[in-house]
Order: structure tokens, then sequence, then C-alpha cells
């Protein structure tokens, strides 16, 4: 088997990372971790995109030069989010590094050879903020500060009228071909609104595309002409094959190319669904297996982005709910493909209501009887009923259904809800057996009932432990060590999805403590 590899995109250094980066780094780590507990062997790459006019003008504006203005955003802002989120990406890639500078050049040289680039004009509208070559017909009207001038309809900003004379990547004679590829893989694009936009577009007749400007110098320079920088989509969208050793180390690449996934955003698809594969046809390289963009987040209904700044850093959320919380709420609250808003107020609601009371709160009781009715040693289970019964097989659904729709589907949603059914399921149980009423009667008939009752909590615990790790990796772990289930299973990046749903595997005898509490009472959060 070849490893699993999972990509974020990798982010411009204009500015700091804000929630929507978060969002998608955030996905593509959870998926990484299930899939490496499912026992594969995984790479999870991101890192940032350093190269272009967007990058060189904010650079300027801040009185110093490109490269030191990305080492101050990667060192300073990028890197430390996502160590403080536990992102466990295994490397960063920076567009600016030689092993993928020189790497890019080969790349576009072969191309050139192969007679797939010629020079040519260009002359039509480019969005900055996108870095993107705009169709006149795409813009839209400027209205009070901008009336008049054409806006690109992502950042609405002033879209340039370029004038420079480029070379071409023959991007039209691939359109039958990837048309054919989307329609032989019905899950290469999704979710499905996406796929349908792209094949709209590739439909209409696919341009030539511009793969190189000779108006700035920040950039890879084109190899066979020093007056051209590589265009910075053409220099990024190669990360994901410099960063695991193309043309460099044939068994890294042979093990981890193409891309199991591509995670990205909804504003970043044609480049991935269109130029992306079109590239790697020009080539003869394999292809990615899907492109899955999430769906746009918005604050009070407005686009996030750094110029519509709402003031929200992630670090803000993180200090106030926790780092799981915060992992887990967006994955929680909107379907992945779909866009969502964010209010403090929808967190804080479903903070108290599904991670302290129904999941904390049960953790807590469960290690607490333990504690108090068995002197912190799991008792074992005697005889189960139907209510016992009822629960394992339960929980055998739980794990096959967020296990499919986590690790195959990417439906994060779906999977946690199933996880906090599940988790529903145990209080339920709770709430009829009454152990609290049983420990009351010390006959030996309701202590064997209630050591059933326990380990069977306990044991259900465990496996949510298990599921909710690439989720939520700290909580997990304190869950994991209250039950002492370190001590007798080993560490939680041990376990496997598998394992989860089997039954009885937590050792009567275990050292149970009342832990931490997972999820504390929020602080009362004065204005926002
Ligand atoms: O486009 N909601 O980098 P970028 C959801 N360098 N996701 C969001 C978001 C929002 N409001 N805002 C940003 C680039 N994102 C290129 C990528 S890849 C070869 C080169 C996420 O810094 C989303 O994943 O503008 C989006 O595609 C990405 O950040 C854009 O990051
Ligand atoms: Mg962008």
């Amino acid at each position: 088997m070849t490893s699993y590899y999972v990509t974020t995109p990798i982010y411009y250094v204009n500015d700091a990372p804000h929630l929507g980066h978060a969002y998608t780094t955030v996905a593509a780590d959870v998926l990484a971790r299930w899939h490496r507990l499912r026992g594969e062997r995984v790479w999870f790459l991101t890192g940032t995109d350093e190269h272009g006019q967007k990058i060189l003008r904010t650079a300027e504006a801040n009185g110093v030069g490109p490269q030191q203005w990305a080492d101050r955003l990667v060192t300073e802002s990028w890197q430390p989010l996502w160590d403080h989120l536990h992102i466990t990406n295994d490397d960063f890639i920076r567009t600016t590094q030689r092993r993928h500078t020189d790497r890019v050049q080969e790349f576009v040289q072969d191309l050139y050879d192969k007679g797939d680039i010629y020079k040519g004009g260009y002359e039509g509208p480019y969005c900055v903020g996108c870095e993107e070559f705009k169709l006149p017909g795409e813009l839209i009207d400027g209205e009070g500060e901008f009336a008049g001038q054409k806006l690109c309809p992502i950042h609405r900003t002033p879209v340039e009228i370029l004038s420079e004379e480029n070379y071409f990547f023959k991007l039209s004679e691939y359109g039958d071909r990837l048309l054919a590829h989307y329609e032989a893989h019905p899950d290469f694009i999704q979710p499905e609104s996406a796929r349908n936009e792209v094949v709209k577009f590739v439909r209409a007749g696919l341009q030539d595309l511009s793969i190189s400007r000779s108006t700035f110098d920040w950039g890879v320079p084109v190899p066979w002409d020093a007056a051209h920088v590589i265009y910075v989509w053409v220099d990024a969208l190669l990360n994901y094959a410099t960063a695991v050793g193309y043309n460099e180390n044939p068994e890294k690449f042979e093990d981890t190319f193409p891309a199991d996934v591509h995670i990205i955003g909804r504003d970043i698809l044609r480049f991935h669904a269109v130029i992306w594969p079109a590239m790697l046809m020009a080539q003869g390289l394999p292809l990615p297996g899907r492109i899955a963009a999430n769906g746009w987040l918005l604050v009070g209904g407005e686009k996030m982005s750094k110029s519509n700044l709402t003031g929200i850093r992630p670090q803000d959320l993180t200090s106030h709910f926790g780092v799981d919380a915060y992992r887990w709420y967006f994955l929680r609250a909107i379907a992945f493909g779909q866009d969502g808003s964010f209010s403090w107020e929808d967190f804080t609601a479903r903070y108290t209501s599904e991670l302290a009371n129904d999941y904390g709160n049960l953790a807590s009781r469960v290690t607490a009887m333990v504690t108090r009715y068995f002197g912190g040693l799991l008792p074992a289970p005697t005889a189960n009923g139907p209510a016992e019964d009822a629960l394992h097989a339960s929980l055998a659904t739980t794990v096959t259904e967020s296990d499919h729709r986590i690790g195959d589907d990417l439906d994060f949603q779906g999977g946690i809800l199933t996880i906090f059914d599940f988790i529903r399921r145990i209080n339920g149980y709770l709430t009829t057996q009454e152990p609290w009423k049983l420990a009351k009667d010390d006959s030996p008939e309701a202590r064997a009932r209630l050591a059933t009752i326990l380990y069977t909590a306990a044991e259900s615990l465990r496996a949510m432990a298990i599921l909710l790790t690439p989720i939520m990796p700290e909580t997990s772990q304190k869950l994991w060590t209250s039950l002492g289930a370190e001590a007798s299973l080993g560490p939680l990046a041990d376990q496997r999805i598998r394992d989860a749903a089997t039954w009885g595997k937590l050792p009567p005898s275990s050292t149970v403590t009342k832990g931490e509490v997972l999820f504390p009472r929020l602080e009362e959060k004065s204005g926002t």
C-alpha cells in the first residue's frame, strides 16, 4: 500500500491566518489523523505560497523585502497557529525553498521542450487578490467608490488590465480529456455542486493559460527566459509534487504521489480541478484521487477574508472555548462543502449542550461512580442483559458508520453526529439503569448488576475516546488516562478504529480516576 496523501492549499503569506484557513487545515488534519488511526501510512502536507504580486506589494507596503516578509509571517503567524491547533502535518513546504523552485523550473522546462508552451501576448483583466487571469464575463460592475470599474467577483475590488508578453500553456487542448476524467471518476470533484460548476466551465471551452509574468520579478525565473517569472499558480500547484520528491526522490514520489485528497476552498476550485490535472496530463503524471472543496465560512453572513476583516482570530476563540472544542465546532456545525456561518451564540450553545453536558458530564459521572462505588478499580461485568446487547450492537454500527463518513466521504458533520448519537445512547442507558440507585443496595445481585452497568459505560467511553481522537486529541487523551486505558492498552495513538468496536478491550481492574473536567464551564464573555 502506498501512503495516504492529504494536502491543504498552501496559503498566501500576505497576512496572518484567519478562521477560513484554519477551517480547511483542521479538516485536513482530522482526515489525516483518522487514516493514521486506521493504521494506514499517511503523508499530510501543508505550507505557504510566497511568490507573486500580492506578496510583493504587501511586503513593499510594509517596507521590507518579500522574502523577509514571508519569513516573518511563516515563523510568527502561520507555523505557530498550526502548532497551537495541534495540526499534525508531516511536512511544511514553502515555495521559496530551493527544493521547490529547482523542480518547478525543471517541470516547466520539460513542458517547453515538449512543445506545450509557446510565447504570446496577454491582454485582459487580472485580480491580484486571486492572482488570477479573469474572463471579462465573470466580472461585476463596481458601485460607490468603484463606480465605472470592473470588479473581481470574489474580492469585490477592481481588477487590473494587464497587457504583457507571456508564455502560454496549451490548456485549451485538454478540455476533452478533462471531461472524460470527470465522467469516469464521479467522485473526483466534491461536493456535487462543485463538480457541476467545473464541468460547465470546461464544457464552455478552455483558453490557453498564461504561465509567466514579465512586469515584476518576485517569482521563479522562467529557465529559458530570465525576463519572465513563472505564474504564481503554476509555481504553487507544483508544491504537491515537489514536496514529495518529484524529480528528486523517486522512491518517496512513487510512494506518495498523487494526493488521495486535495482539500481546498471553493475559491480555488478551477485551479485544482482544471489547471492542475491538465498540467499533470501534459507530463504523463497520475491525477489526484479527489478534489474536495469546503464551503465558505461567513461571519454574520459576510464572507471572511482579509479585505473584510471581522476581527475574530482563531486564537480569540481557542482562548475562550479551548483548542479541542474549536477543532470540533466548525466540522460539527457546518456540513462539509456547504457555506456556513459562525456565531458566538451558536458555538456557546453547542459547546454547553453537546460537549459539556452530553459528553463531558458523562465522562465525569462514569469515572466518579467507579471511584466511589468500586474504589477506582474497574469492576468486571457479569451477565449482560438486553440493554447491554443493544449498546454493543449500536457501538458496532457507530464505528462502521463514522469510519465511512469521516474517513471515506469527508462527511465530518455526519461522522461527528453518529458518534454523538452514541454518546447520547450511553447517557440514555445510564438514565434507564439508574446505577446510583443500585449502589444503595448491598446485595450480591445488586453489586453484580452495578458492576455490569459501570463496566459497560466505561467500555463505551473507551471507544468514544478512540473515535474522537482525530477531532479532539487532548480531551480524548484525558479521558483515556482517566479510564486507566493508557496503562492497560497503551498509547491512544496506537489504537485502531476497528478496535474501537471490539467489545471488552478495557481490562477489569483497570485503575479509573476521576480526571479533569473535559469541557469546563465557559467564562462569562464581556462584549464582542
Ligand atoms: O488561494 N471560508 O491561498 P489563500 C472557508 N495560495 N475557507 C477559507 C476562507 C473562508 N472564508 N478563507 C480562506 C490561496 N479559506 C493560494 C492557494 S494552493 C496550490 C494555492 C481557505 O491564502 C480555503 O481553503 O488565499 C481557501 O481555498 C484557502 O483558504 C485560500 O487561501
Ligand atoms: Mg484567496
